[in-house]
């Protein structure tokens, strides 16, 4: 939908033209998978795909949402924002809006149509971009200023408490504060970060989404956020740590006996996947991306054998990828059981990877997986029209 198109499509739903545009985007992740909520240091980065929010500051005492493709419009009242976790669409909406007024912030009645271009279920952080577009919006027209931190807690706590997801918050972090052409160096526990450019050379990110059916990816999520809460508590009563990532594979090594079955195989993960992300930051830096793409491989199978949130349909897709002769690396991003890879493609070969990769999939899975166009772009952009 192009803007004009936008800008249209909410007029026939509210009668007006709209007055500005709020955007947050959807994200990746270069590496470091399932340690946000370990306080570990991931390595996203905000993408072209987004959430777009064509607005209008109405006054009044109603936030009234319409989305592309979906029939009517979801109304919420701003003395009522707790009563709305029940909705099907427009929770998410709702959740952001109750915790801003939670914390002082005045919901002035809106119009809002949004136009989500990140696919849902897609491990691209749709949801992360509908929580901190709206919190953007509604903030704009509260006339406060905010700061893109805050609003990106604010939006974590939403997911956590309002739509029942016990995500981390790297998600609204890297739609926040992503960078353009920067990935970011984000260290959950204390939210210190470093924009690090994400510089390819010959090569770029290739991202695939398997489009297996989206099935009870929350609850399994909140199952795994179970599993190394538990592997914590045990590794405590040996060691003085206030987190599972500050624990180094050395001295894992050393106190793995505590642990056992699934809980110590899901700790093993956070441990390495954590030790990986260092070494991946250091590759890039120097510009050894052999070196980076050997990093994600791995960082795939770990998720697959230790944490084992992959399935079928990722394997096939990384593994087929992996066997392209200009494939440096490839692994599954996001929440896993479904959703999208990024493999590391020599720019040249892009296309070949896609038929080919694309036809060996379909041949071993029965369905199609979707290739996108992506970049790298900031996290919020604001715009009056
Ligand atoms: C989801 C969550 C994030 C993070 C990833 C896995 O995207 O929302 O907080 O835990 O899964 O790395």
């Amino acid at each position: 939908m192009t803007k004009m198109e936008g800008m249209q499509a909410f007029k026939d739903v509210f009668g007006e033209q709209p007055t500005d545009l709020f955007t947050a985007a959807g994200r990746i992740n270069v590496i470091g998978e399932h340690i946000d909520y370990c306080g570990g240091k991931v390595f996203p980065a905000a993408l072209n795909l987004r959430c777009n929010v064509y607005a209008r500051k109405t006054g009044g005492n109603t936030v009234r949402l319409a989305f592309r493709g979906i029939e009517g419009i979801v109304e919420l009242c701003v003395d009522k924002l707790d009563s709305y976790k029940e909705l099907k669409i427009g929770n998410y909406q709702a959740g952001v809006a109750y915790y801003l007024q939670q914390e002082g912030v005045e919901i002035v009645g809106c119009d809002l149509y949004y136009d989500c271009t990140v696919p849902f279920g897609s491990g691209l952080s749709s949801s992360a971009a509908i929580e901190v577009a709206t919190a953007v919006s509604l903030c704009e027209y509260a006339g406060v200023a905010y700061d893109k931190v805050q609003l990106a807690l604010i939006s974590q706590r939403a997911e956590n408490k309002y739509a029942g997801v016990n995500c981390g918050i790297m998600d609204q972090f890297a739609s926040a504060m992503g960078k353009k052409d920067h990935a970011v160096l984000l260290d959950c526990s204390n939210l210190s970060f470093e924009y690090v450019p994400l510089r390819l050379g010959e090569y770029c990110l290739v991202v695939a989404n398997c489009n297996k059916p989206h099935n009870l990816v929350e609850s399994k999520y909140n199952v795994r956020r179970q599993e190394v809460e538990n592997a914590l508590k045990l590794l405590q009563t040996k060691l003085d740590v206030g987190c599972l990532a500050e624990i180094t594979p050395k001295v894992f090594a050393e106190y793995k006996y505590l642990l056992s079955g699934v809980v110590a195989k899901r700790a093993e993960h956070v441990v390495m996947e954590c030790d990986r992300v260092n070494k991946a930051v250091a590759a890039l830096k120097a510009g050894d991306l052999e070196e980076l793409g050997r990093l994600l491989n791995e960082s795939h199978y770990s998720l697959r054998d230790l944490y084992e949130v992959t399935g079928k349909e990722l394997d096939c897709l990384t593994a087929f990828a992996r066997k392209e002769v200009g494939c440096l690396g490839s692994r599954m991003i996001g929440a896993g059981f479904g959703g999208c890879t990024i493999s590391i493609v020599k720019k040249t070969e892009v296309d070949g990877f896609i038929r080919r990769v694309g036809k060996a999939y379909h041949d071993a899975i029965g369905y199609k997986a979707s290739f996108y166009e992506t970049s790298i772009e900031d996290g919020i952009t604001v715009e009056k029209l």
